[in-house]
């Protein structure tokens, strides 16, 4: 087969770019070549699910390169939209509230899988950043990125989170037990909460209350509003907003918690 007979389609593209090196220009110009042996062994993997992230271990977020493997959550575009959060309200809190130095606002990212968000948010805001997760492999592919990204983040192998901070920013695990994930690759504990997928979240909330965190950031489903509402309310916090992806499914709560510092 010629490069020609398989280039309509954009997986093949991506994956005759990696395997050959060369890119989708090349690619047109050449596609009189034979398709080398090993990209039907790789097709035939992606057709049954293998998602071609681990098979590359290469991942793009937030417009930058991570590196990703086995073991570990790959990080999902939707959540871009909880990072763009966060971003805005730590620079907001650096310029007009606190008026402290960006390195002494302290964010923890709970549930931080392969680091994509705790990096990013380091980037761009420069902010003390702590990375937690409970996935031995997540924080050592976390460690990985933060050096291929040259960023300072204090990584810590545990179960949610300890300590005090200025803002909780998390994507934990939040689908319903009984849902089917999306391929059978990746992690069950990056995805599964409970049977309403709100065991973590609960749990965070309740943390970030006894560790009087002042704000939080958390990515949820689409369909937990209404139950989550309760939760909130339940728990006397009264300042929550939901907000919504670029697809405008809700994809999120930005919490105000009522704490005394
Ligand atoms: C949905 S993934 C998110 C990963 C990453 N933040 C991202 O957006 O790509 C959830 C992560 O939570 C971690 N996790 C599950 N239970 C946890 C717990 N009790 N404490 C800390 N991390 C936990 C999983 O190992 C997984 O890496």
């Amino acid at each position: 087969m010629r490069i020609k007979d398989v280039i309509k389609f954009p997986e093949s593209v991506y994956i005759l770019e990696k395997l050959l090196n060369k890119d989708k220009a090349w690619l047109f110009l050449n596609d009189d070549l034979k398709v080398p042996e090993e990209f039907f062994e790789i097709q035939e993997k992606v057709k049954n699910g293998y998602p071609i992230e681990y098979i590359f271990e290469e991942v793009y977020f937030y417009g930058d390169k991570f590196y990703i493997s086995e073991g570990v959550l790959i990080p999902r575009d939707d959540t871009e939209v909880v990072v763009d959060r966060a971003i805005e309200f730590i620079k907001s809190c650096q310029v007009a509230k606190y008026r402290v130095p960006s390195t002494k606002f302290k964010v923890i990212d709970c549930c931080s899988g392969s680091g994509v968000i705790a990096i990013e948010i380091k980037k761009h805001t420069g902010a003390e950043v702590i990375a937690t997760d409970i996935n031995e492999i997540a924080i050592e592919i976390a460690k990985k990125n933060a050096k291929l990204h040259n960023v300072e983040i204090e990584f810590k192998k545990c179960d949610l989170f300890n300590e005090k901070a200025d803002l909780l920013i998390a994507n934990p695990p939040y689908v319903e037990n009984s849902y089917p994930k999306p391929n059978k690759f990746e992690p069950d504990e990056a995805f599964y909460g409970g049977s309403d997928g709100l065991d973590i979240i609960k749990k965070l909330i309740n943390k970030a209350i006894e560790f009087k965190i002042p704000y939080a950031i958390i990515e949820t489903g689409y369909n937990q509003k209404e139950l989550l509402s309760k939760f909130l309310k339940e728990k006397g916090i009264k300042k929550y907003e939901f907000f919504k992806d670029l697809a405008r499914n809700i994809r999120g709560v930005e919490i105000i918690l009522n704490v005394d510092n």
